[in-house]
C-alpha cells in the first residue's frame, strides 16, 4: 500500500566494541578449529563487548555515528526505536537510554524486539510513521550484545555471535519521492522453541523469600532447523518485497542479508540468481551481531565504497520468534562528512591557488 508521505534513509552508523575475538582464541575454550568455523559458518572473527561495555553504550555511538553521516542534529528527531533482544534491562527502554544520551529532547523512545529480525521490523515500524506524516525524523538502531547470554562452553553456539550495533537515519522525503519502495513482516510462532534466550523473563518465576534458581540462560539452538528455515525463507521474503515495490529480483543491485552463515548467503542468492558482487557481507568480520547485522553489513560496505549511489538495496532478515522479514530500499544517502571534506579540500586548493596567482 503507498503511504501518503515518502521516507528516506539519509544515515547509517555503527557502535563496535574494540576488541576482537579470533576463531584461534576460541579454541582454547572449546573443542573446534579455525577450518570448522570457517568452512562451516564463514567467521574468522568477531567483536565482544568488555564487562564496562553495554547494549545502550554501543547503540549511543552508533547513534552518533549515524547522525553525523546524515549531517543533522538530535533535537531534529521525532521518535527512536532500538531493536534489540539484549538490553541492558528489562526497564528502561534502551531506546530512552540513546534519547537522554545524545540529547533527543523532543524524541519519543521505545525498544521492539524481534530478535535478528528486529531492525527490518523496525524501519517497516519507521516508516509506517514517517508515511502517515506523523513524524519526520525517525532514528532506527539494532542492537545486541550476545556473548552475555552464551554458554562458552557450548561449540555449537559460542563461535558464532558478536556484538554490535548498527543505525539508520530515516526521513520525510519532501519531494513525495520515497526511498522505501516495500516492507515485509512475517513471523512463524510454532518455532520458538528453536532458537530462544530462556530464563530471563517473567516465565521464569521466583517469588516472596524464594531465591532464584539457579537455571542456565544460555541461547538455545536448533541449528540445522534454524538453517533450513533461512534458506526457504530468505528467497521468499526478497522475491515478495520485491513484488510489493513493483519490481523484479533483477532490479535489485545488492542484497544486504542478515549475518548469520555464508552459506545461508551464498545459498539464498544463488535461489536468487544474484551474483558475488551483489552481495554485501562481512560475517568473516563481525560474525552474527543479530538485530546489528543488515545496518553493520550495510556501513561496513559504504566504507568499502561497495554501494553505488543511487542503487536498489534489499534488505532481508531472519531469527527468532520465528520472524522473517524484508525492505527494497532505494539508496541515495551520501555521507555529509565526506562531503564536507571533500568541499573543505577544494577550497583550501582553490584558496592556495589564488593566492600563488596573486
Ligand atoms: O540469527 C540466526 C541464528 N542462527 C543461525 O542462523 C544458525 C543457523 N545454523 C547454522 O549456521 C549451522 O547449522 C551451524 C553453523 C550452527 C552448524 O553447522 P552444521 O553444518 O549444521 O553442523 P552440525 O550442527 O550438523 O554439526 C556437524 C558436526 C557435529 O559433530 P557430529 O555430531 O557430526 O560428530 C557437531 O558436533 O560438527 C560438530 N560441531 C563442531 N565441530 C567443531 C558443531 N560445532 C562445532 C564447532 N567446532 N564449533
Amino acid at each position: 500500500m503507498k503511504l501518503p508521505v515518502g521516507a528516506r534513509i539519509i544515515g547509517v552508523g555503527a557502535g563496535l566494541p574494540a576488541s576482537v575475538v579470533k576463531n584461534s582464541d576460541l579454541t582454547r575454550l572449546v573443542d573446534t578449529s579455525d577450518e570448522w568455523i570457517t568452512t562451516r559458518t564463514g567467521i574468522k572473527e568477531r567483536r565482544i563487548a568488555l564487562d564496562t561495555e553495554t547494549t545502550s553504550g554501543l547503540a549511543i555511538e552508533a547513534a552518533r555515528d549515524a547522525l553525523g553521516f546524515a549531517g543533522i542534529e538530535a533535537d531534529t528527531i521525532d521518535l527512536i526505536i532500538v531493536a534489540t533482544s539484549t538490553p541492558d534491562d528489562l526497564y528502561p527502554s534502551t531506546a530512552c537510554k540513546v534519547q537522554g544520551a545524545i540529547g533527543a529532547v523532543h524524541a519519543a523512545a521505545f525498544d521492539l524486539e524481534a530478535a535478528c529480525t528486529g531492525i527490518v521490523y523496525a524501519l517497516a515500524v519507521a516508516h509506517q510513521f514517517i508515511g502517515s506524516g506523523t513524524y519526520k525524523r525517525v532514528l532506527v538502531i539494532g542492537a545486541d550484545i550476545h556473548s552475555r547470554f552464551l554458554d562458552w562452553e557450548d561449540r555449537n553456539t559460542c563461535i558464532l555471535f558478536g556484538d554490535g550495533a548498527g543505525a539508520f537515519v530515516l526521513e520525510a522525503d519532501e519531494e513525495g519521492e520515497t526511498g522505501i519502495l516495500s516492507t515485509y513482516l512475517r513471523a512463524d510462532g510454532t518455532g520458538a522453541h528453536l532458537l530462544s534466550i530462556p530464563n530471563t523473563g517473567s516465565a521464569y518465576p521466583h517469588t516472596g523469600t524464594t531465591p532464584p534458581r539457579a537455571v542456565e540462560r544460555y541461547l538455545q539452538m536448533n541449528g540445522k532447523a534454524i538453517y533450513n528455515f533461512a534458506v526457504q525463507r530468505v528467497p521468499e521474503a526478497v522475491k515478495t518485497a520485491c513484488e510489493s515495490a513493483g519490481i523484479t529480483v533483477e532490479d535489485v543491485d545488492f542484497l544486504v542479508p542478515h549475518q548469520a552463515n555464508i552459506r545461508i548467503i551464498k545459498s539464498a542468492a544463488e535461489r536468487l540468481g544474484m551474483s558475488p558482487e551483489q552481495l554485501v557481507t562481512n560475517v568473516d568480520e563481525m560474525g552474527n551481531t543479530s538485530a546489528a547485522s543488515i545496518p553493520l553489513a550495510l556501513w561496513q560496505a559504504i566504507q568499502r565504497d561497495q554501494i553505488k549511489v543511487p542503487s536498489t538495496i534489499c534488505l532481508v532478515g531472519f531469527g527468532a520468534g520465528l520472524t522473517w522479514a524484508s525492505a527494497i530500499v532505494r539508496w541515495t544517502a551520501r555521507d555529509h562528512r565526506r562531503i564536507q571534506k571533500k568541499t573543505e579540500h577544494t577550497k583550501e586548493s582553490t584558496d592556495k591557488r589564488e593566492t600563488q596567482e596573486v
